[in-house]
C-alpha cells in the first residue's frame, strides 16, 4: 500500500499558446492538508481541474492508493473519492440544503419514483453533523451565506466519500470569522483521514493549517517542504524566483487640494451619515468588518444604488450621480469586488476589456484607433504582468488572479480622477500586488486620489496615508498613517470609539 492516497507525475497541459502546466507534480497523504501556491496563472487550478476530471491531460499520470488510474470527467472523479470546491459554487440556488447534497442520487421510497423527503432530511443532518454543522436543511441555498454554502459544498463531498477534497481559493471571500470556522472543519476532515489540497494566495494561512506546500511557477513544479520547515519569505522567494525586498512600496506625496468630500451620505439600511473627504497626493484607506458597509457607500458614489440623503462633491462643485454612467462622465471610477459579476465581460478579449470604459478616447473621425488600441492594451499587459498568450485572448480563458488585473488596466485606462478600489488585491499575487501598488503610486503622482477598500489589513497600513474605519453602518474614527495599528483599526471596528482608546 502507497503511503500517498494521491500521487501525481510528471502532468502536461497545453492550451493554444500557453503551455499550463509543464511538469505538475503532487502528492498527498491521508490527513493531510498540501497547500498549492504559485504567482497568478502557475497553473494551480489547472492541475487541480485534471484531478477533478473537468479537463484531460495531456500527458501524465495519476495513482490513487498507488494504482494508476484516468479520470473521465467530474462524475467519475467523484466515483473515485475525488471532490472539488470551486470558488464559484456549484450549487442549485432555489433548491434546499439537502436537496443540493443528494441532487442527482435522492433516496426513493421504496421501488418508486418518489423521493424520501425524510430520509433525505435526515441524511443530510447527519453528514452536517459529521462536520459539526448546524444548518436548517430545508432552507433554500440563496438564503444561506457564502460560508454556509461552503460547508454544503464541503458535506456534498464528505456524502461521495471523499478520501481527497480541493479547495481552490476557499477563503477569498470569507470573514475572519467564518475562516475560523473552515479551519476547525479542516481539522475536523483531517482526524477522518481526508487529505486536502488548499490554494491560497494568503501566505499566513500555510503556517495556520498546512502539514505541507508545493510551490509551482510558470507551470513548472518548483519544491514540495513541510511547512514546518520554511518561512515566509522562502515560500515567495520560490513563488517569484528572486527576493521580494519591498512588500509596500509606498510613496508619500504632498497633500494636496480636495478632490472628493461626500458628506451625510446615507443609504437607509445600508449606512449612515459618512462623511469624508479625499485630497490629491494621498490613497484613503477604507477598512471595518465586512458587512460594515464599505461597499455600499462605494456603490453610491459610483452611482450604483441609490442614495436617500447627502451630498457627493467633485472639485469644489455638488455632483449628482444617479448611475455609473454619470460617475463615470464626472471621473469617477469603481473596481468592484466581485471581478467575474461585475467587472469583465468574459466573452470579450483582453484588449476589448481593457479598452471597453473608454473607448471614446480612442476613436478618431468615426473609426476607434486600433493601433492606439493595441498599443495602450499592450503597455498594460506589461505593467500589470498580465499573464496572456496574446491581447486576442478571451478574458475567460485567464487564470483568476489575471482576470483582476485586466479589470485594473480597465479602470487605469479610464484617467479618471477618483478611483474607488474595493479589495484590489483579492487573488492577486504576492508579486503583482506590488506591482498592483505602484500603479497607485504613479496615479497618485499623476493627481488622481484613490479610495482603497480592503480587508487586508497590513495593505492598508502599507500603502494608505489615511484610514477610515467602519462599524455597523457609521464612519467609527479616522487615523493617520502614522497613528494606524491593527489593534487601533480592529478596536474601531469593533466598535470602540477614538475618545475610549485615548
Ligand atoms: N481554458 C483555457 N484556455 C486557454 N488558456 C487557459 C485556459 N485555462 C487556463 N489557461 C491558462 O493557463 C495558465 C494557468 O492558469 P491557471 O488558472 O491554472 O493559473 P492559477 O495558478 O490558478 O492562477 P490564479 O492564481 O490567478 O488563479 C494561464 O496562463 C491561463 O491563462
Ligand atoms: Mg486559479
Amino acid at each position: 500500500m502507497s503511503e500517498y492516497v494521491l500521487e501525481m507525475k510528471d502532468i502536461v497541459k497545453r492550451f493554444p499558446g500557453v503551455v499550463a502546466v509543464k511538469n505538475g507534480q503532487l502528492n498527498l497523504r491521508p490527513g493531510e492538508v498540501h497547500c498549492l501556491v504559485g504567482e497568478n496563472g502557475a497553473g494551480k487550478s489547472t492541475l487541480m481541474k485534471i484531478l477533478s476530471g473537468a479537463q484531460p491531460a495531456d500527458s501524465g499520470e495519476i495513482l490513487l492508493s498507488g494504482e494508476s488510474i484516468s479520470i473521465h470527467n467530474p462524475h467519475h472523479a467523484q466515483q473515485l473519492g475525488i471532490s472539488m470546491i470551486y470558488q464559484e459554487f456549484n450549487l442549485s440556488p432555489f433548491l434546499s440544503v439537502a436537496e443540493n447534497i443528494f441532487l442527482g442520487r435522492e433516496p426513493r421510497l421504496g421501488k418508486t419514483p418518489f423521493i424520501n423527503w425524510s430520509k433525505m432530511y435526515q441524511d443530510a443532518r447527519e453528514i452536517l453533523g459529521r462536520i459539526r454543522v448546524n444548518l436548517d436543511v430545508r432552507k433554500p441555498v440563496n438564503e444561506c451565506s457564502v460560508a454556509q454554502q461552503q460547508m454544503i459544498e464541503i458535506g456534498k463531498a464528505l456524502s461521495f466519500n471523499s478520501k481527497i477534497i480541493v479547495m481552490d481559493e476557499p477563503s477569498a471571500t470569507l470573514t475572519d470569522h467564518e475562516l475560523d470556522a473552515l479551519f476547525a472543519l479542516i481539522r475536523e476532515l483531517k482526524e477522518q483521514g481526508i487529505g486536502m489540497i488548499y490554494i491560497s494566495h494568503r501566505l499566513e494561512e500555510i503556517f495556520t493549517i498546512g502539514d505541507r506546500v508545493t510551490v509551482m511557477r510558470d507551470g513548472e513544479y518548483i519544491a514540495t517542504k513541510p511547512v514546518a520547515e520554511v518561512t515566509r519569505e522562502d515560500i515567495i522567494k520560490m513563488m517569484v524566483g528572486r527576493e521580494l525586498t519591498h512588500e509596500f512600496p509606498k510613496e508619500l506625496f504632498e497633500r494636496g487640494e480636495e478632490r472628493l468630500r461626500v458628506e451625510g451620505l446615507t443609504r437607509t439600511g445600508a449606512f449612515q451619515d459618512v462623511s469624508f473627504s479625499l485630497h490629491r497626493g494621498e490613497i484613503v484607506g477604507l477598512t471595518g468588518l465586512v458587512g460594515a458597509g464599505r461597499t455600499e457607500v462605494a456603490r453610491a458614489i459610483f452611482g450604483a444604488d441609490r442614495i436617500d440623503g447627502g451630498q457627493i462633491v467633485l472639485d469644489g462643485k455638488n455632483i449628482c450621480v444617479r448611475s455609473p454612467q454619470d460617475a463615470i462622465h464626472h471621473g469617477i471610477g469603481l473596481l468592484t469586488e466581485d471581478r467575474k459579476n461585475q467587472g469583465l465581460i468574459l466573452g470579450m478579449t483582453v484588449r476589448e476589456n481593457t479598452t471597453l470604459a473608454n473607448l471614446a478616447s480612442l476613436v478618431r473621425g468615426l473609426f476607434v484607433n486600433r493601433k492606439r488600441e493595441r498599443l495602450v492594451t499592450i503597455s498594460y499587459v506589461r505593467d500589470l504582468q498580465i499573464k496572456t498568450p496574446s491581447i486576442e485572448q478571451t478574458a475567460q480563458n485567464l487564470s483568476g488572479g489575471n482576470q483582476q488585473k485586466v479589470v485594473l488596466a480597465k479602470w487605469l485606462f479610464t484617467e479618471s480622477k477618483v478611483l474607488i478600489f474595493d479589495e484590489p488585491t483579492r487573488g492577486i499575487d504576492v508579486g503583482a500586488k506590488v506591482e498592483i501598488y505602484r500603479l497607485m503610486n504613479d496615479l497618485v503622482r499623476k493627481g488622481v486620489c484613490i479610495l482603497m477598500i480592503s480587508s487586508e489589513l497590513p495593505e492598508v497600513l502599507g500603502m494608505c496615508d489615511r484610514i477610515l474605519v467602519m462599524h455597523e453602518g457609521h464612519l467609527g474614527g479616522e487615523l493617520s498613517r502614522d497613528e494606524a495599528t491593527q489593534e487601533r483599526i480592529m478596536q474601531l471596528a469593533t466598535g470602540e470609539t477614538l475618545a475610549a482608546m485615548a
